[in-house]
């Protein structure tokens, strides 16, 4: 049963600034329901790795979205989840949605454990973003007309964070939800150098997509100033988790909302309307 808003106690969304938070977060606002953000850059602060900033952020009777940085796939993300379940549980709060990802040992290790904690929870295994293009590392090549990237012809049913925010509300607000595991993807298998064809033909200008070998790759993100842990995040990203083993499609957008995931073609569309990819 969906809570009235008179009832609805501010809804945590932790990660609330990022690509999936902040979309969830302005969902929840358009529909009336108080939002408290937590991420380092709110009031009060929240740091997943300063454990004493956790309790700050519980106000008791709540629904709790949880977007674990920097990534889900880090050792050591489990843990932190589960305990912050445990605390928010301490706390009062009543439901739980877990932002996870597809085909990573770490996240399914930190959905279990939220799984056998102590809160009604939805999880949310997600493909790769389409916003990556957009909003995160891949901007800075797309815009310089060239994306070099350690994939060939692996294919990725890329997934609109519009659609896994839309979601994600529908599960902290509608107990419907609750004891769901949602694989949410795309509904189109795309290469890397298909995916940047959509976006070359939305920008409007000339885009190159080229493989190149993983030590190249990696080599030039230590170059651009990531940190070895970034390095070694991003590395396993391509090497491991991209060997095909997500190169499938499931329609869980459409048993959740009812209707289709939007497609990568109207994401890049609506995405070039906003001027991003012709700075
Ligand atoms: N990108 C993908 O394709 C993909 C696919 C599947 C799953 N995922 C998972 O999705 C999650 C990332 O979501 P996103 O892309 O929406 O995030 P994002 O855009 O990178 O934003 C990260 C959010 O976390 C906050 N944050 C960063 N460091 C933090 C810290 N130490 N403590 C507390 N908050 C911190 C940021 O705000 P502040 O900077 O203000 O702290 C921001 O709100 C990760 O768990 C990732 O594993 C990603």
């Amino acid at each position: 049963m969906t809570q009235t808003m008179q009832q609805q106690p501010p809804v945590l969304v932790l990660g609330g600034t990022g690509k999936v938070g902040r979309r969830v977060a302005a969902r929840l606002t358009a529909r009336g329901v108080p939002v408290r953000i937590g991420a380092r850059t709110a009031v009060p602060t929240f740091d997943w790795n300063d454990p004493a900033t956790w309790p700050g952020i519980l106000t008791g009777e709540q629904s709790v979205f949880i977007s674990y940085a920097p990534d889900i796939a880090v050792p050591g993300a489990p843990q932190a989840v589960a305990e912050f379940t445990e605390q928010a549980a301490a706390h009062g709060a009543t439901r739980v949605v877990l932002l996870s990802g597809r085909g990573e040992q770490e996240a399914e290790a930190a959905e279990r454990l939220v799984q056998d904690g102590p809160l009604p929870w939805t999880i949310l295994r997600c493909s790769w973003f389409a916003q990556n293009f957009s909003e995160n590392f891949l901007l800075d090549p797309v815009l310089g007309g060239e994306v070099a990237l350690p994939v060939d012809t692996v294919t990725e049913p890329f997934v609109d964070c519009d659609d896994i925010a839309e979601v994600a509300t529908e599960a902290l607000l509608d107990d419907r939800h609750a004891g769901e595991l949602y694989e949410l993807t795309g509904p189109r298998l795309l290469t890397f150098g298909d995916a940047i064809g959509e976006i070359a033909r939305a920008a409007g200008r000339p885009i190159r997509f080229i493989t190149i070998p993983l030590e190249e790759f990696t080599a030039g993100l230590a170059a651009a100033g990531l940190s070895p842990d970034e390095v070694s995040l991003v590395s396993y990203l391509f090497a491991t988790v991209l060997d095909g083993r997500n190169s499938s499609l499931r329609n869980d957008i459409e048993r959740a909302l009812g209707r289709p995931p939007r497609d990568f073609a109207d994401y890049a569309r609506e995405t070039a309307k906003t001027g991003i990819w012709s700075r």
